[in-house]
């Protein structure tokens, strides 16, 4: 089981090596932080453990945490599951957005995830709607430090859909 759970998260850990080429060994620490934190998130069973756990594996106190921006799913949907280490490693942007940041972006900018190969879509950057994916930013900067930024969306992001750029 355990080894059947580690096999996706190979495929996370393309985008954190090759874009540390000069740095292998901090991006080999990398890697094993990404591992930790994903493997929290999903043993909780639920969206709702993913921040608790989130902020538990990112250590920023002893600077060993990963800057991140995580997207917190507010409600579950069928069919997009909380367990998945996939799902939780596409909720994850790999630098520090805050709104502010975000809600510069022009619709179809793309944000790269911890997810190898997908991004996250601009749909709408109205200030009385902003959506990513289709989905509503319900709580934008719920969470701040210098390193880690909380979002909390409407719904899961469906990466099936939205991750890859063929669609647009
Ligand atoms: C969610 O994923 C876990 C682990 O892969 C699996 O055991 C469970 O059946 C899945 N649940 C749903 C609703 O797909
Ligand atoms: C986000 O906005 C702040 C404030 O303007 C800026 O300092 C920071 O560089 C921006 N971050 C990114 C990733 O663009
Ligand atoms: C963006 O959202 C606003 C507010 O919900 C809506 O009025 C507008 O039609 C949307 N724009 C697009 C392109 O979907
Ligand atoms: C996610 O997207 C795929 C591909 O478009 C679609 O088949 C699937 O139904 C979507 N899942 C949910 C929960 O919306």
């Amino acid at each position: 089981m355990a080894s059947n759970k580690h096999l996706p998260l190979l495929l996370l850990l393309v985008i954190a090596t090759t874009s540390s080429t000069s740095l292998p060994s901090l991006a080999a620490d990398q890697d094993k932080l990404v591992i930790k934190i994903i493997d929290a998130m999903i043993s909780g069973g639920s969206f709702e453990d993913w921040s608790p756990a989130f902020l538990a594996t990112n250590d920023e106190v002893h600077g060993q945490g990963l800057t991140s921006t995580l997207f917190l799913p507010k409600t579950p949907v069928e069919g997009i599951n909380a367990t998945s280490p996939l799902v939780a490693a596409y909720h994850i942007v790999p630098q520090l957005l805050h709104f502010y940041n975000i809600s510069l972006m022009e619709p179809l900018s793309r944000i790269p995830t911890l997810l190898s190969g997908n991004s996250i879509l601009v749909t709408n950057n109205s200030a009385s709607g902003f959506t990513l994916d289709g989905v509503l930013v319900s709580e934008p900067d719920l969470f701040v430090s210098p390193s880690i930024v909380i979002h909390r969306i409407a719904s899961p992001f469906n990466f099936s859909r939205y991750g890859g750029d063929y669609l647009y």
